[in-house]
C-alpha cells in the first residue's frame, strides 16, 4: 500500500468529485475539494482534476500545495487513454503515475467559455463518429454522452489506480 494521506480533487460538474468519493470509499483516504484546502500543505495525496483540452485542471495549485504521488484526469474520453497527453500537458514527472478515466458530460450544466468550448467541441466529436461502425464500449460512451450527454462513473474505472494503490 502506497504513503498516500488524502484525496484531493477539483471538479466543475461534479464527475471527478464522484471518483473522489469512490476512491474515498476504496481506500478510507480522506477526500477534500483543492478549493477548500483541507488537507496540510506538504501532505501526500492523490490529486483527480477535471480534464480540460489535455490540460489536469488545478493540478498546478496542487503540485504547489501538496506532494502529488499520483494525478487521475477525468474526461469525456476513455479510461486509459490520453495519458501520453496528459502526462506531457502537465508536465508531470516521471516517477508520478498518469491515470485517465471516463467520467460524464451534460451540456446543461456548463456555463460560459466551457460552454461555447464545448459548444464547437462536440459539433467536430460527432463528425468524426459519424459513420463509424467499429467503436469500443468506451467510443460508444463518448457517442452516447455527445448526443445525450450522461455520466459514465463507474468503480470499474479505478482498477488500475487501485492495483498501483495497493502494490
Ligand atoms: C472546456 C472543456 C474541455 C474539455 N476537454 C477535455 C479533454 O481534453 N479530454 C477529455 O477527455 N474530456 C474533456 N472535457 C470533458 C470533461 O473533462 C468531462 O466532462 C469531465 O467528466 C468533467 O468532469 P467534472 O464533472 O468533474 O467537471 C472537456 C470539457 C470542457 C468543458
Amino acid at each position: 500500500m502506497k504513503n498516500i494521506e488524502a484525496i484531493v480533487y477539483t471538479s466543475n460538474t461534479g464527475y471527478s468529485e464522484q471518483y473522489a468519493r469512490l476512491l474515498g470509499e476504496k481506500t478510507n483516504l480522506p477526500v477534500y475539494s483543492l478549493s477548500e484546502s483541507g488537507a496540510e500543505k506538504g501532505t501526500s495525496v492523490i490529486y483527480i482534476g477535471w480534464l480540460m483540452a489535455g490540460f489536469v485542471s488545478g493540478y498546478d495549485k496542487a503540485k504547489k500545495r501538496y506532494s502529488v504521488e499520483a494525478i487521475i484526469g477525468v474526461g469525456m474520453g476513455e479510461t486509459g487513454t490520453q495519458l501520453e497527453a496528459v502526462r506531457k500537458n502537465n508536465k508531470v514527472p516521471g516517477s508520478v503515475p498518469v491515470f485517465v478515466l471516463q467520467g460524464g458530460f451534460d451540456m446543461n450544466k456548463l456555463k460560459g467559455i466551457y460552454k461555447f468550448m464545448m459548444k464547437l467541441m462536440v459539433k467536430k466529436l460527432k463528425k468524426d463518429y459519424d459513420g463509424r461502425t467499429d467503436l469500443s464500449e468506451g467510443e460508444e460512451a463518448i457517442v452516447d454522452m455527445l448526443y445525450n450527454g450522461g455520466s459514465y462513473v463507474n468503480e470499474k474505472h479505478l482498477d488500475k489506480v487501485l492495483e498501483w494503490y495497493n502494490n
